[in-house]
């Protein structure tokens, strides 16, 4: 299948993993396994200098295919055609600055650039390289090249690199690129850069009230949902900050700045300085309604004659979505700040989760809202969401099931939409 629109990435794709000549090139091997773990035929196309990194025999064993890196293998079969116009996707992992100086201008010197040429699937580039490479005006022209032409290439992560420096030119986590080349196919078009320079201040993951030292009130989140919208944002163009409860040990969503936090009162207080600096708000968190009254500062103990245990009083929380909405309209935040809240809605003998949304985008007073049916355990800590996106002026649109990424991506297409609309006057 090739992708166009929301496409069902459930099924076997064609992948290409074309890997080039860096130190990164090992990583390569978690992403061909991430693939194929997902059920994907994966065919590794390395470069000349790729095989000093990584050996031949590894990508065969790994991907149950031959490998190949010239044109002159298996010529009978054309492969240098065959390979790229058969895919359903090709990720390029790592792409180093000189490969991706190559693809920007054309060449086909060898089977992985050769086969980029033929792709009309969508080619995702993840590149690694030193800082001061990335930064380059060339690689900077390049990236800029390759973005016109449509290939989604990956802003790197920031961290430590081959050596002592640290800095932006990372080679992102196997897993976050394998489900961000899966988004592509998804959607391709939930990767254009409509979010250069926009900055976010994005809630994710769950917040916890602590009893004791050892309990809390807590729940399901997994802050996946959060963190795809920020990794999406971010490879729109966007500066990211995410506020994060309880995130189940994901990787730090690539390209945004993450503040951890672990109540609801302290995810507050972040919320509220950031959401200061923000031209777009989005609050995915799972926050705890209420709190004990008082955290007991030993461990409790059941059965005792006061028993506090079964008894604990608790007091409401503050709701950081609604008081932003009314700081916003209080003019402690730009008017032009977009507000976007979530529901998670099980419905019940009356009423269905969608009527319930209706009735929380009134009450919330945010600009859009997405409604999760989190009915039956599905959605909390799934990779995958559902439901329905609402306008506060009663607009509504279905949201198709897709992985959180594509979820994410319908979300951020909304939030531009809105964003280009005319503002009313003040
Ligand atoms: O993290 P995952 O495992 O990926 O699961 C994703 C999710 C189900 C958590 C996510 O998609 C979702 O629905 N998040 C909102 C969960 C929630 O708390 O919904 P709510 O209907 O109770 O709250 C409505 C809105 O008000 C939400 O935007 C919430 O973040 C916000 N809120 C709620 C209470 C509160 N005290 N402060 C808030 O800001």
């Amino acid at each position: 299948m090739h992708a166009a629109g929301n496409a069902d990435v459930s099924e076997c794709l064609k992948v290409v993993v074309g890997v080039a000549g860096g130190i990164a090139a090992y990583k390569a091997a978690h992403v061909v396994r991430g693939f194929k773990e997902l059920g994907h035929d994966v065919r590794v196309v390395p470069t000349e200098s790729a095989l000093n990194f990584v050996g031949a025999a590894t990508f065969e064993a790994l991907s149950g295919n031959p490998v190949s890196t010239t044109v002159f293998d298996a010529v009978d079969e054309v492969q240098h055609v065959r390979v790229g116009q058969e895919a359903d996707l090709v990720v390029v992992v790592p792409a180093t600055a000189d490969f991706m100086a190559r693809a920007a201008h054309g060449r086909a010197d060898d089977l992985l650039t050769a086969t980029l040429l033929v792709a009309t699937c969508p080619v995702v580039l993840a590149p690694a390289m030193h800082t001061e490479m990335w930064n380059h005006p060339a690689t900077r022209d390049n990236v800029a090249i390759l973005r016109r032409h449509g290939t989604i290439v990956l802003d790197p992560a920031h961290g430590r690199l081959t050596g002592k420096d640290t800095g932006p030119g990372r080679l992102p986590e196997p897993e976050q690129i394998v489900s961000l080349a899966l988004a592509a196919v998804e959607n391709p078009r939930h990767f254009r850069r409509d979010f250069e320079g926009v900055r976010f201040m994005i809630t994710a993951g769950g917040t916890r009230e602590a009893i004791d030292p050892v309990r809390f009130i807590g729940n399901h989140s997994s802050g996946r949902q959060g963190f795809a919208l920020a990794e999406m944002a971010a490879q729109r163009g966007a500066q990211v900050t995410v506020v994060a409860g309880h995130t189940d040990q994901l990787p730090t969503p690539l390209g945004a700045n993450v503040v951890k936090v672990d109540s609801t009162l302290e995810m507050a207080k972040a919320a509220h300085e950031h959401s200061k600096l923000a031209d777009v708000c989005i609050f995915a968190a799972a926050v705890a309604d209420f709190r004990p009254a008082s955290t007991a500062g030993a461990k409790m103990k059941k059965g005792v004659a006061d028993d506090a245990l079964s008894n604990i009083q608790l007091v409401e929380n503050p709701d950081i979505l609604a008081t932003t909405v009314e700081r916003r309209k209080a003019g402690e935040i730009p008017a032009t700040t977009t507000m976007v809240g979530f529901a998670a809605e099980t419905g019940d003998e009356t009423t269905t989760p969608l009527e319930l949304a209706k009735q929380k985008i009134v009450r919330k007073g945010c600009d859009l809202l997405m409604c999760n049916d989190v009915s039956g355990g599905q959605t909390f800590g799934a990779t995958d969401n559902v439901g329905w996106l609402l306008s506060l002026d009663g607009e509504q649109w279905d949201v198709p099931r897709g992985s959180k990424f594509s979820v994410a991506g319908s979300i951020l297409d909304a939030v531009s939409e809105l964003r280009q609309e005319p503002q009313p006057a003040e």
